[in-house]
């Protein structure tokens, strides 16, 4: 299979993808869509045999069969022995779900009630702190207990004007705190503890801060603290009611958890209903993945399109660029769903893995990107496949030209990056400036562009929750489709282990408790450094 694909790559890689386009079928055939969501891959090098290639290839790993292992509740997170089942939590319709032999759902949605009327309270004021109705709330968490959140609140604006503000703290550096806590007053504040597991040392440390700022101010504070963990019994200890404990199993990663009680900041934002929208978003998301054949099924075909340019092509990285302002913190999103999910070099079975795996993410939206970063994606040595995002309506419906010069610039970069700019044609512009000889030639060359760099985009009608729900779902699945082709455990992160064990030993060594024995010199030095300061 995979010899299959090198040779459709040797065959096809000094082509043209702009030649692909004398079929004037080809954006037809190659992009596809879930109602007026579309993903448009017509500008890969991939054909009508290579996509058979790569469909064949996810046929062969039995992406299917794991698919619906995953959502009948099988416990494929093998490593840790868990259910995979973060769809159950935007599985509206309400249909059975069994994890050994019990059905999730009645509880998944008796928790979605619940936060519901906690979110309606906290915005309606029906629920207030000691010093009346609610005017901010502080999520403090750490990667999938605030990437999402921090994402969906900034992406859903627009949809939570008549709701409270949303900080996000996440860093255990002071900073991150201290620059939220003075914009708010404690008697008029909400603290959200998010943390599945109810341990990660940045989170408690923040908590532990962030209560006692309160304290100085709130006699009750226990009152005005919500909790968000799949490790219910030890939130006790913070003198939070059980009715803001919002629990969930541990059958959710963290870092697919936005659709239930982590994702309580943005509910309280936009409210109940708008985020009833973004859970039906990524039901139809699930829906069409499990029903579409692959040859149409978005997460599948963007699964593929990654694979063809990571795993084939040799490109070890790839750029998330939105042409919305409002998904500025998608990437750092994306960075922590693709890289801590399938950044493994071991697979399923124990055995190192032969092929690359995990392709560094990264992006800023555009068009800031284009004045900072894109020289490279454009005339640097080594392609980076880029994923671009746009809507074809923004909500500033006074600004529309602002709108129509965003879309512009978008479709005007995948467009350079296909077609590049010949030499011959940088020499005519050379000589209509009236350069001539070998300065004409050496500044010819600086504005050569080699083209021939391929990109998808991803068009909508409008960033609404709906389609929200649609964009992360499909991102979900299509790391989960890498990931089984690859042979990897999507859902486990031990690599983040390590560092969180060494920080714990270092604590006592700063402060001079512990000498550093079997330490090494750097380490050591570092931290003299610091005691001396
Ligand atoms: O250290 C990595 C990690 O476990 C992530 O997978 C997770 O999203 C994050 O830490 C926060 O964990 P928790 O929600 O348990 O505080």
């Amino acid at each position: 299979m995979w010899t299959d694909l090198k040779a459709h790559y040797a065959r096809t890689s000094d082509r043209k993808i702009l030649d692909l386009f004398a079929d004037d079928t080809r954006f037809e055939g190659f992009s596809a869509a879930l109602g007026d969501f579309l993903l448009d891959y017509s500008k890969t090098n991939i054909d009508a045999d290579t996509r058979s290639a790569l469909i064949a290839l996810a046929e062969n790993a039995g992406v299917a069969a794991r698919r619906d292992a995953m959502f009948a509740g099988e416990k494929i997170n093998e490593t840790e022995g868990r259910a995979v089942l973060h769809t159950a939590l935007r599985n509206l319709s309400g249909r059975t779900v069994e994890v050994d032999g019990q059905d999730v759902m009645p509880e998944v949605l008796d928790t979605l009630s619940r936060m519901e009327a906690f979110a309606t309270a906290v915005r309606d004021g029906s629920y207030q702190g000691q010093g009346g109705k609610i005017t901010d709330v502080i999520n403090i968490g750490i990667g999938g207990s605030d990437l999402g959140p921090a994402m969906a609140y900034r992406a859903l604006s627009p949809y939570g004007v008549d709701g409270p503000r949303c900080h996000f703290v996440s860093n255990v550096d002071g900073a991150d705190i201290h620059d939220v806590l003075v914009k708010c007053d404690p008697t008029t504040t909400l603290v959200i503890v998010a943390s599945k597991t109810f341990t990660t040392i940045e989170t408690m440390t923040n908590a532990e801060t962030a209560q006692k700022w309160m304290a100085e101010k709130v006699t009750d504070t226990g009152a005005q603290f919500a909790a968000l963990s799949s490790a219910v019994s030890k939130t006790a200890d913070w003198g939070i009611a059980a009715e803001r404990v919002f629990g969930f199993e541990d059958w959710v990663g963290g870092r697919y958890s936005m659709w239930g009680p982590i994702g309580l900041s943005v509910m309280i934002s936009i409210g109940a209903d708008n985020f009833r929208a973004f859970l039906e978003g990524g039901e139809a998301m699930d829906n069409h993945f499990l029903t579409a054949d692959f040859a149409e099924n978005l997460p599948v075909l963007l699964a593929l399109v990654g694979i063809w340019h990571n795993q084939i092509s040799g490109h070890g990285t790839r750029a998330v660029l939105p042409y919305d302002n409002r998904l500025g913190r998608l990437p750092a999103y994306f960075q922590q769903l693709e890289m801590e999910s399938n950044g493994k070099s071991v697979s399923m079975d124990g055995k190192d893995l032969t092929l690359p795996a995990g392709p560094v993410v990264w992006g800023e939206p555009g068009t800031n990107g284009q004045h900072a970063f894109y020289q490279l994606i454009h005339q640097g040595t080594q392609v980076v496949p880029v994923e671009f995002m746009v809507a074809a309506k923004g909500h500033e419906d006074d600004l529309t030209h602002h709108h129509k010069l965003l879309v512009a610039n978008c479709f005007a970069q995948s467009e350079a990056l296909l077609r590049g700019r010949s030499l011959d044609e940088c020499r005519e512009r050379m000589a209509a400036k009236g350069l001539t000889g070998d300065e004409l030639e050496r500044q010819a060359r600086h504005r050569v562009f080699p083209g021939n760099r391929p990109s998808t985009t991803l068009i909508y009608p409008k960033l609404t929750p709906y389609v929200l729900g649609q964009i992360i779902a499909m991102y979900e699945h299509r790391v989960f489709v890498e990931g089984t082709i690859l042979g990897i455990n999507s859902y486990d992160q031990w690599g983040v282990e390590l560092g969180k064990e060494l920080a714990l030993a270092l604590d006592p060594i700063l402060s001079g408790d512990q000498d550093g024995a079997g330490k090494d010199g750097s380490t050591l030095g570092l931290v003299k450094y610091v005691q001396n300061a």
